[in-house]
């Protein structure tokens, strides 16, 4: 069974194969995450993704990781959803990001991925009920990766995290 750890912490300093970046739709780089994970990876990842983008919501699509430190190999940017109350598919789009960035994972066979709490800041998600859908959605989506790491900015994150990951072993 796949392992799902959590973490507090820098998603550009995680030594996986790959690493997710909550994007946006241009792929060009944008706040938060992204703009950490831009600065990292260099002005390189800007072109790649404006080259493979635009992305739609629920959608992910790979580029190499550029600048970033090995053995991180490769930046999954995946668009989330903006929370709008809850009832325009929210939860079905957050779902789809984390199993599509596992589809790609695999194409990639990354067998360790980091993601960062994708939709919980400018797109305003809330966070415990997004910490509930990324672990149902990893653990129930068939995949070759062995290891996940989620990443949590601040504490409350970690903790939402660490509840979902304890209740779902239950
Ligand atoms: N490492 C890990 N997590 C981080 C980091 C970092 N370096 N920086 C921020 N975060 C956390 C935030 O605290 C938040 O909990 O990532 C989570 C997601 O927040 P955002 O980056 O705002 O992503 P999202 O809500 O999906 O909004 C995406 O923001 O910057 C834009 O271009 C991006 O338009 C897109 C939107």
């Amino acid at each position: 069974m796949i392992a799902i750890e959590v973490v507090l912490g820098d998603i550009t300093q995680q030594n996986m194969d790959a690493i997710v970046t909550a994007a946006n739709e241009s792929l060009l780089g944008g706040g938060g995450v992204d703009g950490a994970v831009h600065r990292a990876a260099g002005p390189r990842l800007a072109q790649a993704g404006g080259a493979i983008g635009p992305c739609a919501p629920g959608d992910a699509m790979p580029t190499p990781a550029f600048d970033l430190d090995p053995p991180v190999r490769h930046i999954i940017h995946t668009v989330g959803p903006v929370w709008r109350g809850g009832g325009h598919g929210e939860a079905r789009v957050l779902a789809s990001c984390y199993r599509r960035s596992l589809r790609i994972a695999d194409d990639l066979d990354a067998l360790t991925v980091a993601f960062p709490t994708i939709a919980t800041g400018v797109y305003g998600f809330p966070a415990d009920q997004a910490a509930r859908i990324a672990v149902a959605t990893i653990r129930s989506t068939p995949t070759n990766v062995q290891q996940v790491r989620l990443v949590a900015f601040d504490e409350d994150s970690r903790q939402h995290l660490h509840t979902a990951v304890t209740a779902a072993r239950c």
